[in-house]
């Protein structure tokens, strides 16, 4: 049975103090009720740390880092390696995030080259794609996202993809208030693994989470996980109010 994951991203918000008290409150109210399901908190690297030990010990429970360098270590002033994060025990790293895309060039190319420096290091990429509002509106969704696909994805073997979570993100609804209908996410998660089951055969297709993301609330989060093909969400907004996310996590199929 394939994981449902509950993903905050608090991209760059929070003190440490304040990051601090937000786990505090959602650990103690929520915890992944069933054994396919998982939590993970994307925070800045300066909290990594905290957020690790914070949750020590605790079942489903993960630590991701926001980016990562696609090189393995040296004069990269700023950069922050795969090592360094695997020396913390983290497991997660968020791969493509639109943001990263626009407001730092990174192609589809560079994240090929994140994506295989992750995985030889053992630690799960969340991959993230997903169109602008102008390819939307073109129609032309699904062509952008399968090329989004292939051209990050797909000199990967079936095993290295399995290590995979997909978070299909249309950047029209990131940080709008307008989420993509309970259909729209489905109808894109359904195309997704369709593509990838064209590559990889059906039960690797099957076995890939597929995270929707995209103004993602407490409001909506039943209807939207309860799509066939929505395995859970990545969060940003609502992931930085203890009880929005805590009802997002309890929301998980
Ligand atoms: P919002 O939930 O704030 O729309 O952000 C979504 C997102 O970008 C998560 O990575």
């Amino acid at each position: 049975m394939r994981k449902q994951i509950a993903a905050a991203n608090w991209k760059m918000n929070l003190t440490l103090q304040q990051g601090e008290q937000l786990l505090t409150h959602i650990l103690a109210a929520a915890k992944p009720s069933k054994q396919n399901h998982q939590v993970v908190f994307a925070v800045p690297f300066p909290y990594l740390a905290m957020a690790q030990e914070r949750i020590s010990g605790m079942a489903g429970t993960f630590i991701a880092a926001q980016n990562c360098s696609d090189k393995k270590s040296g004069a990269y002033t700023g950069e922050v390696s795969v090592e360094m994060l695997q020396s913390l025990g983290i497991r997660f790293v968020v791969l493509g995030h639109s943001e990263r895309r626009e407001y730092f060039n990174e192609s589809n190319r560079l994240l090929a080259e994140k994506l295989n420096i992750c995985l030889e290091n053992k630690m799960q990429p969340i991959f993230c794609c997903g169109e602008a509002l102008q390819i939307r509106e073109a129609g032309t969704q699904n062509e952008f996202v399968a090329q989004q696909l292939k051209e990050s994805l797909y000199h990967l073997s079936g095993e290295q993809l399995q290590q995979v979570v997909i978070a299909y993100e249309p950047i029209w609804a990131i940080g709008t208030g307008k989420t993509a209908s309970s259909a729209q996410a489905q109808e894109m998660h359904a195309f997704i693994r369709q593509q990838l089951a064209a590559q990889y055969g059906a039960t690797v297709a099957d076995s890939i989470s597929i995270l929707y993301g995209g103004s993602v609330k407490a409001a909506n989060a039943v209807e939207l996980f309860s799509q066939p093909d929505v395995d859970g969400g990545l969060v940003g907004g609502a992931s930085l109010i203890a009880e929005e996310f805590v009802a997002i996590i309890s929301a998980l199929k």
